[in-house]
C-alpha cells in the first residue's frame, strides 16, 4: 500500500515496497540526491535526514515507518539554524571532497536545534556517528561554534 508522508514541506506518496530503506525512496523515487549512501549500516552518517525534527540515519528506517511523518533532507534545510550552519560552513571553508557533508550539516542542524550553544563535548557526542574520510572534523567543530554565535 502506498505510504503518505511529508518531505521538505510537500506531501508525497511513496508507492514502493514498505521495507524499502527511506534513503532509497528519497534518492530513487523523489530524486533528492543530496542525501548520500555511505555504508547502509548506520556507521557513517552520510544518509542523515531529519524525521520529525530529529537527525536520523535514513538507511536504517523503512518507508512503512514514515507514514504521516515529517522528513527534511538537505535540499529542504532552510530554517534559521540551517542558514546559520550553511553560512558558517562557507565562512570556514569546511568542505573538502564534500561527500559526507550533507549528513554532517543535517547532524549539525539537529544538534544546534537541541543545544543552541554546544560545548566541544556536546559536538563530539552529536557528530560522533558522522564519518569524514577527508578528516574535516576540526573545521566542522569550529563551524558549529561559529553557527552558534548567530543563533
Ligand atoms: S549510509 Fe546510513 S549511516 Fe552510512
Ligand atoms: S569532506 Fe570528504 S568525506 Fe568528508
Amino acid at each position: 500500500m502506498p505510504i503518505s508522508t511529508t518531505v521538505n514541506g510537500n506531501k508525497v506518496t511513496l508507492d514502493v515496497d514498505p521495507e524499502t530503506p527511506l534513503l532509497w525512496a528519497i534518492r530513487d523515487e523523489l530524486k533528492l540526491t543530496g542525501t548520500k549512501f555511505g555504508c547502509g549500516a548506520a556507521l557513517c552518517g552520510a544518509c542523515t535526514v531529519h524525521l520529525d525534527g530529529e537527525a536520523v540515519r535514513s538507511c536504517q528506517i523503512e518507508v512503512r515507518d514514515v507514514e504521516g511523518r515529517d522528513i527534511v533532507t538537505i535540499e529542504g534545510a532552510h530554517d534559521g539554524i540551517a542558514q546559520a550552519v550553511q553560512a558558517a560552513w562557507i565562512k570556514l571553508d569546511v568542505v573538502q571532497c564534500g561527500y559526507c557533508q550533507p549528513g554532517q550539516i543535517m547532524s549539525a542542524i539537529g544538534l544546534l536545534t537541541q543545544i543552541p550553544k554546544p560545548t566541544d563535548d556536546d559536538i563530539d557526542k552529536a557528530m560522533d556517528g558522522n564519518v569524514c574520510r577527508c578528516a574535516t572534523y576540526q573545521r566542522i567543530r569550529a563551524a558549529i561554534h561559529e553557527a552558534a554565535k548567530s543563533i
